[in-house]
């Protein structure tokens, strides 16, 4: 990795060397062109936190946080401010660790990014922040009890990434300014708080007004990765340093769904090198999760919908396992390059999914990204599309093409030069670059100094730049279709093409052949076929939502009548977006029949889902 050193008052030098070099450093800051961040007001060149160490009282019923965030402070001596990120905080006064008060101020704020609160420091390299965050918080979702499993008690969890933790942490809330921290959350009697780093306190202990949980984390991490639920839940251990936290009402389930999580640990490690951070644990949330699953170390959080009963989106847990070492250890330094946590990661899923269950599934899993692919491509505009960028605009690239196409990168990559030498390379990329941010730029220098080297012929054959700089899809791209997919589309054309429902003989099917069939039915179908359908496989009252969703879409494109009703109960009772946004877009593609359906379930839905949901599904309806 090249760090520019020029750029950094003398003092930074140090903190620029590689973690390597020095153990004990803060995480180095990259200071090239391209590695910065437009979505923060830091100016981490002048003044960056190391640590943050927070201590926040949980309030339920004004649904909010009151406390304190305490941040060590790296600067030039001769920095005279620091400048963090703040969203919908109320500031209440900013001290030095002495308690003598600093001047800050709050800027204009901006309803994406915030505010940026600039504090002037003098001499002080440890600030306390006095603050509360807002009811309204865009990373927190504050549940009612009728919200939850038990109906009795509430919850609340927080969703970092990309820029939401400034909603509830005064930091510098960018990706490549990494920050240990510790906290202290007190909640009320009865619950139990967690959080993505080490419990020091699994029970909880005495403190006015509730309990408290301590916590920390002693690597340096990207700061949307710090995250807490509190709720009434429980723990079961999987394995020695696996386990799982629900609900006690879902604990059973989840468990059973998870069993193999000791397993998938051992085989991650088996492919690319040590899994570093201590325990593996997965949190199973509340239906509102907005996501399907979130990498916060030591503590995955995962939406409930992936628990179908035959483990058949257990992936989702290998994805969010594979961001321990893409994602968590290496680290997009901009959202410009979130590719390398989700594509990377995509590809290293599959790789632990072949390796624990088979080339076979792995294999439609493969191909289901890559209907995904070519589906997002073409809905951006085509391949001309800038969106189709995986170097782009923060978040610009379209649907989820960081993903699909960067996993097909990397495939592509791994079929050229051969698994033994690409899975060596990825290895050591993992570990040269551990605990760091990263760039397009910085992977593709990476890659020709340790996999290239200097071999022209396989240079022009790997199209790197056209990957990594151009829209579309270079024609070297690397494909292998699943039989298993192939099999469901000639049930799907047989029926297409009038053979009744019951021929389909879909037992058995996992859920991605389910996906299949479904999104190869034709978006202009007969309600009597429909009716056909839905009564031979009840899929109106299907309890697996990513069946379930692919149904009603297919209903909704038809202005299918009869599934109204279980649209509403879907809509009402689960928030994941992945699940729901495709159902509202495809109401409001219907036009004078489905937007007004659109807007009576919304009125009724939008307070059950978290913020960044409802934001999503605000923008889509206007
Ligand atoms: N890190 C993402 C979730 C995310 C992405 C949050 C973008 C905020 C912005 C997570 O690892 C993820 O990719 N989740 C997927 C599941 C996965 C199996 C593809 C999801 O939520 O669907
Ligand atoms: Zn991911």
């Amino acid at each position: 990795m090249i760090v520019t050193r020029l750029a950094l008052p003398l003092c930074l030098l140090a903190a620029a060397l590689p973690a390597s070099a020095r153990p004990d450093a803060p995480a180095p800051i990259l200071t090239s062109a391209e590695a910065r961040d437009v979505l923060t007001y830091a100016r981490p060149e002048i003044a960056r936190v190391t640590h943050v160490d927070l201590d926040l009282t949980a309030d339920f019923a004004a649904k909010t946080f009151t406390g304190t965030a305490a941040l060590d402070i790296l600067a030039a001596p001769a920095a005279r401010e620091i400048v963090l990120d703040a969203k919908d905080l109320a500031i209440d006064r900013v001290t030095d660790a002495a308690g003598k008060p600093l001047p800050w101020k709050l800027g204009a704020a901006d309803a994406y990014k915030g505010a940026p609160l600039t504090v002037t420091i003098g001499a002080a390299r440890r600030i306390l922040v006095h603050y509360r965050t807002s009811p309204g918080a865009s990373a927190l979702q504050w549940l009612p009890p009728s919200l939850t499993a038990g109906k009795g008690k509430p919850y609340l969890f927080s969703q970092g990434q990309s820029i939401n933790n400034r909603s509830w942490i005064p930091t510098q809330d960018s990706p490549g300014i990494r920050q240990t921290w510790s906290a202290r959350i007190v909640v009320p009697e009865g619950l139990t708080a967690v959080m993505s780093g080490e419990k020091l306190t699994p029970r909880g202990e005495p403190a006015k007004g509730g309990r408290a949980f301590r916590f920390r984390m002693d690597r340096p991490v990207p700061p949307y990765l710090i995250a807490l639920a509190i709720g009434d839940i429980a723990f079961r251990p999987l394995g020695p340093r696996t386990g799982v936290w629900s609900e006690p009402a879902m604990l059973d389930r989840a468990a059973a769904e998870l069993a193999d999580t000791e397993k998938m640990v051992a085989t991650a490690e088996a492919l690319y090198g040590p899994y570093r951070w201590g325990r593996y644990d997965v949190l199973v949330l509340p239906p509102s999760f907005p996501y399907g699953g979130m990498e916060n170390p030591t503590l995955t959080f995962a939406t409930p919908t992936f628990i179908t009963g035959d483990k058949s989106n257990v992936s989702l847990i290998a994805h969010e396992l594979a961001h321990s070492w893409s994602g968590n250890l290496v680290t997009n330094a901009t959202w410009s390059d979130s590719w390398l946590n989700e594509g990377f990661t995509s590809y290293f899923e599959n790789r632990i999914m072949e390796r624990l269950y088979g080339p076979a599934r792995a294999r439609i899993e493969a191909d289901l990204d890559w209907d995904g692919l070519l589906r997002d491509i073409k809905a951006a505009g085509g391949p001309a599309a800038p969106t189709t960028r995986l170097h782009g605009d923060p978040e610009a690239t379209f649907g989820q093409l960081d993903y699909f196409k960067g996993s097909t990168f990397l495939r592509t990559i791994e079929n050229m030069v051969g698994r033994a030498r690409w899975d060596a390379y990825l290895r050591g990329y993992f570990d040269r670059h551990a605990f760091q941010p990263q760039t397009t730029a910085g992977f593709l220098r990476d890659l020709r100094a340790n996999l290239i080297r200097g071999d022209k012929a396989l240079e022009a054959r790997l199209q790197l730049d056209r990957w990594a700089y151009q829209p579309g899809l270079p024609d070297n791209a690397f494909h292998s279709p699943s039989p298993a997919l192939a099999a469901v589309d000639v049930k799907a054309k047989a029926f297409v093409a009038g053979g009744a429902a019951s021929a389909v003989r879909p037992e058995g099917w996992s859920t991605q052949e389910w996906l299949r069939f479904l999104n190869a039915l034709p978006r202009r179908m007969h309600a009597p076929r429909l009716a056909e359908l839905d009564g031979a496989f009840g899929l109106s009252r299907e309890a697996n939502g990513y069946v379930r969703s692919a149904w009603l879409e297919l209903a909704i494109a038809n202005r299918y009548d009869p599934a109204l009703a279980s649209l509403e109960q879907f809509l009402t009772s689960v928030g994941r977006t992945l699940l729901v946004r495709p159902l509202y877009a495809g109401l409001k593609a219907q036009g004078e029949w489905g937007v007004p359906i659109a807007r009576r379930i919304y009125a009724r839905a939008r307070s059950t889902y978290h913020p960044i949901t409802a934001a999503a599904i605000d923008k889509l309806l206007g």
